[in-house]
C-alpha cells in the first residue's frame, strides 16, 4: 500500500511568560487551518505546538510572581493549554521544554556537536537585551541604540561561552535563500535577511549561559546552561524522537512549514538552518513569516501590556468570531490591526449579513415552500435567461475547492477566506436575481423554485465542506441545518469538488442561527468594561 502523503506543521513554541494574548492566538489558529485543511484532503498531519519555559526571563517572571520557575510554568501551561482548547486547536502533540525527554535530547545533540566541532568554547562579549534574549550587533540597534525589537536598554555583557560555527554555514545558507522554490516567504522577508545578515556575514553564535540556572544543563560543562533559542528551536525534532527514536523522525521530517512571527525569523532561518545542516539533518521545506497583530498600532505583547483577551472575546462571541476574525484580517506577511470596532464589525457584515443570512434565508425557504423536502427536479425546464445565472453560480462553487487550496498552500489564509465568503456573497446575490419568493407565487414555477433552493443548498454544503478547516463548529451547524448530519460524506474532498450533489438525509427544518447580530457601540462598552475591572 503507497504510504499517505504526510504534513509536519509547526507553530513556535511560545514563551512561558504570561497568558497567550490575541497576537499569539493568530499563529496557532492560522497553523490548525492549514492543519485542518491537509487533514481535510486525505494527509497524514502532525501538528506540533508547545510552550518555551527557560531562560532568564522566564527565571525573573517566576521570582516576581513569588515562585519557583517550575511552578510558574507549569501555570502558564495550564492557561495556554486552556486557550488552545478554547479556540478549538486541533494540536496532534504539545511539547515543553521542561519535559524530561526533551531535555536529555537537547543535551544529546549539544554533546554531538561539541564533539564534531561545530561547537567550541570561547568567550564573549557584547550587548545583551534581557527580555528578548538576544545579542545586537552595533549595527542592528535602533535610533536610540536601544534592542532593534523591543526598543529597550541594551546591557553590555561579558562571558565565558561555548560558540556555534554559524560561519562555516555561510555558504550553504546563501545556496539555501537562491533556491528556486523559496525557503522563506515572503520574500520581502528573505531579502530582509539577505540584506541585514547573510551579505554582512554571518558570526559565530554564543550558545550557553552562565548568569543565570533555569536552563538546560551543557552537557560537557555543567557551568553553564544551553542557550534558550538552542533548547527552543530543537524541539522540533526533540518532539519527533530525535535523535534516539527514529520512526517519527523518518516520517515527518523535514517539515513542511514552519509559522513564525517577524520578529524570530532571523533564528528560524539561518540559526536553525544551520544547527540542522551540522547534524546532517535536511531543513525545513518551507518557513512562513507572519506579521503582527498591532493594536493602537503597536504589537501586542506580553511586555507592553496591551492585550486583548482571547477567553473574554470567544466566550462572548463564540469562538469562530475570533477564528474568522484573525484569519481573515492578516494578509500575506501583513500586518493587521486589532480594535474592538473592527472585530464587532466584521462579525456584523460578514458573519451575520452574508453566511449567516444566506443559511438562514435558503433554509427557511425550503421549509416554507416545500415542508422541508425538496422534490426531485433533475428533468425540470428552465429559462434560458435564468440558467445563465445557474451556470455562473455552478462554475464558481465547483471551481471554489481549488481555489482555496491553491491560497491554503502559499498559505494564504485570508485569501482562501475571501474566496469563500465572495461565493456566499454570490449566492445571495443569486437570491436577489432569482426572487424564489415571486416563484413561490406562481403554481406553474415550482420546478424553477426547486432548481433554484437545490442550487443554493449546493452552494452552502461547498461552504460547509470548506469551512471545516476554518470554523469547524460553525461548519457543523451548517451541515446540520441542511440535512447531512447523517451524510457527512457529501461534505468529503471528493464531493466538495462536484456540483449537483446534495441529498440532505433529513427534513430542512429552517430558523437556523448561525451568528447574532451585534450593537457594535453597546458591545464596545461592554468590553471597555470587562477590561477595566480584569
Ligand atoms: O518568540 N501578532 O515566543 P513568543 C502576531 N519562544 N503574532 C504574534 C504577536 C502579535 N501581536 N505576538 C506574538 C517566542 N506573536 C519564542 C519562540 S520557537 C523555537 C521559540 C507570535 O511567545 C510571535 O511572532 O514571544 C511568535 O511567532 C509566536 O507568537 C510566539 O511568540
Ligand atoms: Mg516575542
Amino acid at each position: 500500500m503507497p504510504q499517505k502523503k504526510k504534513f509536519y506543521i509547526t507553530t513556535p513554541i511560545y514563551y512561558a511568560s504570561g497568558r497567550p494574548h490575541i497576537g499569539h492566538s493568530y499563529t496557532t489558529v492560522l497553523a490548525d487551518a492549514l492543519a485542518r485543511w491537509q487533514r481535510y484532503k486525505g494527509t497524514d498531519v502532525m501538528f506540533l505546538t508547545g510552550l518555551d519555559e527557560h531562560g532568564e526571563k522566564v527565571e525573573e517572571k517566576a521570582r516576581l510572581a513569588g515562585m519557583e520557575p517550575q511552578e510558574y510554568v507549569d501555570k502558564i501551561n495550564e492557561d495556554y493549554v486552556e486557550v488552545w482548547k478554547k479556540l478549538d486547536i486541533s494540536y496532534d502533540r504539545y511539547i515543553r521544554t521542561t519535559d524530561a525527554d526533551h531535555m536529555r535530547r537537547v543535551q544529546a545533540i549539544f554533546q554531538r556537536l561539541v564533539d564534531s566541532g561545530d561547537i567550541y568554547p570561547g568567550s564573549y562579549e557584547g550587548l545583551y537585551c534581557t527580555p528578548c534574549e538576544a545579542y545586537w550587533l552595533p549595527s542592528q540597534l535602533d535610533e536610540d541604540g536601544n534592542c532593534p525589537d523591543c526598543h529597550r536598554e541594551l546591557r553590555r555583557m561579558s562571558e565565558p561561552s561555548y560558540f556555534f560555527r554559524l560561519s562555516k554555514y555561510q555558504k550553504p545558507l546563501e545556496e539555501l535563500f537562491a533556491r528556486e522554490d523559496p525557503f522563506l516567504v515572503p520574500s520581502g522577508s528573505a531579502r530582509e535577511m539577505i540584506n541585514n545578515f547573510l551579505k554582512p556575514g554571518l558570526q559565530d553564535l554564543a550558545v550557553t549561559r552562565s548568569a543565570f540556572d533555569w536552563g538546560v544543563v551543557a552537557p560537557n560543562d555543567p557551568r553553564f546552561v544551553i542557550y534558550v533559542w538552542i533548547d527552543a528551536l530543537l524541539n522540533y525534532i526533540t518532539a519527533m524522537g530525535y535523535p534516539d527514536k527514529i520512526a517519527d523522525m523518518e516520517r515527518y521530517w523535514p517539515a513542511d512549514i514552519q509559522l513564525v512571527g517577524r520578529e524570530i525569523v532571523r533564528f528560524h532561518t539561518l540559526i536553525w538552518p544551520a544547527f540542522l545542516m551540522a547534524l546532517d539533518l535536511p531543513v525545513p521545506k518551507k518557513v512562513y513569516a507572519h506579521g503582527w497583530l498591532l493594536f493602537d498600532n503597536v504589537k501586542m505583547s506580553k511586555s507592553l501590556g496591551n492585550v486583548v483577551d482571547p477567553l473574554v472575546l470567544a466566550e462572548r462571541y463564540g469562538v469562530d468570531s475570533i477564528r474568522y476574525y484573525l484569519l481573515s484580517e492578516m494578509g500575506f506577511g501583513a500586518d493587521g490591526s486589532y480594535t474592538n470596532s473592527d472585530f464587532l464589525q466584521r462579525i456584523n457584515t460578514d458573519l451575520v449579513n452574508n453566511l449567516g443570512n444566506l443559511l438562514s434565508r435558503t433554509t427557511a425557504m425550503i421549509n416554507k415552500y416545500f415542508d422541508g423536502v425538496l422534490p426531485d427536479v433533475s428533468n425540470a425546464e428552465c429559462g434560458s435567461e435564468e440558467s445563465e445565472w445557474d451556470l455562473d453560480l455552478r462554475n464558481v462553487g465547483e471551481g471554489l475547492f481549488h481555489q482555496v487550496d491553491t491560497a491554503m498552500a502559499e498559505p494564504r489564509a485570508a485569501a482562501a477566506l475571501d474566496y469563500i465568503f465572495t461565493f456566499a456573497a454570490r449566492c445571495n446575490k443569486y437570491i436577489d436575481l432569482t426572487e424564489p419568493w415571486v416563484l413561490g407565487r406562481d403554481p406553474a414555477r415550482r420546478d424553477r423554485l426547486a432548481v433554484v433552493l437545490r442550487n443554493l443548498g449546493d452552494g452552502l454544503r461547498i461552504i460547509a465542506a470548506l469551512l471545516q478547516a476554518f470554523l469547524p463548529r460553525t461548519a457543523a451547524v451548517m451541515a446540520e441545518a441542511l440535512g447531512l448530519s447523517a451524510a457527512p460524506e457529501q461534505l468529503s474532498w471528493e464531493r466538495v469538488q462536484l456540483w449537483g450533489v446534495w441529498q440532505p438525509a433529513e427534513k430542512i427544518t429552517g430558523g437556523v442561527h448561525l451568528f447574532s447580530r451585534l450593537d457594535v457601540d453597546a458591545e464596545i462598552e461592554a468590553l471597555n468594561k470587562i477590561y477595566s475591572e480584569q
